[in-house]
């Protein structure tokens, strides 16, 4: 066993949310972190999962008919999926509905129980169900809406099974006191400390008005509230209390809990006086960063401008994407999100400082050396540079300040590039007399190049692979192993660019139509949503507010041209997430239609359905394919995207091309 370990961990998501650019933010921090503690000698335990109980699930699976395991079984995948895609290497992924969480949650819960730290009584508040919280009369928006979501409150009673913690928190003042890195940042400290002397009162930890939650054991009347069920992942995951595996006693000493500040409360409050009644140390901290904004706004699927992870990295390149998330805003601040910033720093930090000093090192070894890295004496300023800049990185990561960290990385680069103006090796290269000094610089270079290599690998795991390939090294090693003169005799291989340079002003040509095309489509899903407003409402849920439209006369709905038609191909349409490409057969004639319900079938269980189609809609260009028409589907729809969605089909066998009416 290593007596080197770390244990960090994200917020388990919430399963039915859209992924965006905030969860991939602390998840890359936390992969960061991880790969950098492996590289450093640790042994690493890093984990994420989802959050997959509560009200919304239930409701939402009704709505669809399913049980809610099954849609939980579906939509956790969206997070699997882009954690791959992120190239994310965390160790575990822990879902609240497995067994193995569940035993935990209920021993935690029984344990509580009995040493009488949970109790039961009467609960009343004001509610937010789509927060899953009750929210206290003090910090209620205006005519009793969340101040989280601003959605109006239900009024609550129920039995509730209550936690004592009131009673650990002047002992949880008093860790802090002693622990003043328990939290971080201090601004996250100082708010909590104030929250904690400002008094705490018992919270209640069940619920008695939903199904889909952990039983209270004993009491199956209640399942356990969804955050006391959500935060305990952080010891079902490693076995607590069986812990058959000794991972629970291996990593649990070096814990850490990275959030984003919307959950302080219940990570550095409600968490730490559960482990204290529970009598299990505390995390060795726990780590709050910003909030991502886009133009100045809070992100919403409504606004439609909820920053798509899985396009970024598309877009841009996975690497350049993790950089920029870490590079652009100090970690603990809130921070703006623009891709303008982001390809500025493609242009600048990767392609040109990065990339350039790749390929001038490279070239240079190749045309002088024949592609050999000479062996001899390194140049002292530039490995001191290397030393100093190890040092910076570790005190910076060990901080969380992965900002500060790749400054110091790229304050390296710098030198190293301004070593070659400084040498000039061309020079160097045309004097025989020259040739040891030549060498010096090209084995320098080489040695700075790999040094970087290792340095950028947690953050650009991919860029580092790439640059090593190309630097003919076969393996990383760890930080400990590096040695800066090692690298004399290898031999090198082709250069290639890294990161190409984006074209600014092509980019904001394209830029500017994608905004268009994206507004258009914005305005064209609005009509959409008009000729399906009918069948929509009637199942809605009580917190969507119901537009009605205009009334129209019978005339005007004539002009709506609906025919029966059958889906004979379904096709996935690679860059688009939401889209399918439809071949319908009218009996007189076929069509293409892209449609917008990806996310609710599978390419076999459209083939040879039934659909009604408008027939008269105007053309429209989606994702470069032109779509004739549009089928109908009733959804329910949340900030304006669907939760749910069924398609409209005929009740009987009709032949094909029918007119609806
Ligand atoms: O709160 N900027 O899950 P969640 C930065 N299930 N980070 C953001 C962000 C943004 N705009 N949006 C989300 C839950 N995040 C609970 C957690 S843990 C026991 C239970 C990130 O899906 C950030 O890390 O709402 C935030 O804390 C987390 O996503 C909330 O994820
Ligand atoms: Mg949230």
């Amino acid at each position: 066993m290593s007596d080197k370990n770390f244990y960090i961990t994200t917020p388990i998501y919430y399963v039915n949310d859209v992924p965006h650019i905030g969860h991939a933010y602390t998840t890359i921090a936390c992969d960061v972190m991880s790969r950098y503690k492996r590289l450093k000698g640790y042994d690493v335990f890093f984990l994420t999962g989802t959050d997959e109980h509560g009200q919304k699930i239930q409701q939402s699976a009704e709505k669809q008919g399913i049980t809610p395991q099954a849609l939980v079984d579906k939509i956790h995948l969206n997070f699997k999926d882009l954690w791959r895609v992120l190239n994310i290497s965390n160790n575990d992924f822990i879902r609240t509905t497995e067994e193995r969480h569940i035993k935990t949650v209920q021993a935690v819960f029984k344990k509580l129980m009995d040493q009488g730290d949970i109790y039961k009584g009467t609960y009343q508040g004001y509610y937010c169900v789509p927060c899953e919280t009750y929210v206290p009369e003090s910090s209620m928006g205006e005519n009793k809406t969340c101040p989280d979501c601003g959605r109006p409150l239900t009024i609550m009673t129920e039995e509730s099974y209550f936690f004592k913690c009131s009673k650990y928190v002047d002992k949880l003042i008093k860790y802090y006191e002693e622990n003043l890195s328990g939290v971080m940042p201090k601004i996250r400290y100082n708010e909590i400390m104030s929250f904690l002397k400002s008094g705490v009162r018992d919270q209640s930890v069940s619920r008695t008005s939903l199904k889909w939650g952990i039983p209270v054991p004993g009491d199956e009347k209640h399942v356990i509230y969804v955050w006391f069920d959500a935060l305990i992942n952080y010891i079902s995951a490693l076995g607590w209390p069986d812990d058959g595996q000794g991972k629970f006693k291996k990593f649990w000493p070096d814990a850490y809990h990275m959030v984003g500040k919307d959950i302080i409360r219940f990570h550095c409050v409600t968490w730490p006086l559960m482990l204290l009644a529970l009598g299990i140390d505390l995390p060795k901290s726990i780590i709050a960063h910003g909030w991502w904004t886009f133009n100045g706004e809070k992100m919403s699927k409504s606004k439609g401008n909820v920053i798509d992870p899985f396009k970024m990295a598309e877009e841009y390149g996975l690497d350049a994407f993790r950089y920029f998330l870490l590079r652009e805003v100090p970690f603990g601040n809130d921070g703006d999100f623009s891709e303008l910033a982001l390809v500025g720093r493609i242009n600048s930090d990767l392609a040109n400082d990065l990339g350039n000093l790749l390929n001038r090192t490279l070239q240079m070894i190749e045309s002088y050396r024949g592609g050999v890295v000479p062996s001899g004496a390194v140049n002292s300023e530039l490995k001191d540079f290397a030393a100093k800049t190890l040092e910076a990185v570790d005190l910076n990561l060990n901080k969380f300040a992965f900002d500060e960290a790749l400054k110091s990385i790229w304050a390296f680069i710098s030198r190293a590039n301004k070593f070659i103006d400084e040498t000039e090796p061309w020079k160097l290269a045309k004097d025989a007399a020259q040739a040891d000094k030549l060498d010096c610089v090209l084995l320098s270079l080489y040695e700075a190049l790999r040094f970087i290599a290792l340095l950028i690998a947690p953050f650009m795991p991919d860029t580092a692979d790439k640059m090593l390939a190309q630097l003919g090294v076969e393996s990383l090693g760890g930080y400990d192993a590096f040695e800066f003169g090692k690298g004399a005799d290898n031999k090198i291989n082709k250069a290639e660019v890294l990161f190409p340079r984006i074209d600014i002003k092509e980019w904001q040509k394209n830029y500017e139509a994608k905004r268009e095309e994206l507004r258009k489509r914005m305005e064209s899903l609005n009509l959409e949503n008009k000729d399906i407003k009918d069948v929509e409402v009637k199942d809605a849920p009580a917190e969507n507010v119901i537009e009605h439209e205009a009334e129209i006369g019978i005339d005007d709905f004539k002009t709506v041209e609906m025919r029966v038609a059958k889906i004979i191909k379904a096709e996935e349409i690679k860059k688009s997430k939401k889209l399918y490409k439809l071949e319908v057969d009218l009996g007189y004639e076929t069509r293409t239609v892209c449609s917008g319900i990806k996310a609710f079938f599978t390419t076999e269980e459209l083939d040879g359905k039934r659909v009604i189609l408008v027939c008269n809609l105007k053309p429209a260009k989606l994702c470069g394919i032109e779509s004739n028409g549009m089928i109908l589907a009733a959804s329910v729809k949340k900030d304006g995207v669907s939760e749910q969605l069924t398609l409209v089909v005929p009740e009987a066998d009709i032949p094909l091309g029918s007119r609806v009416s």
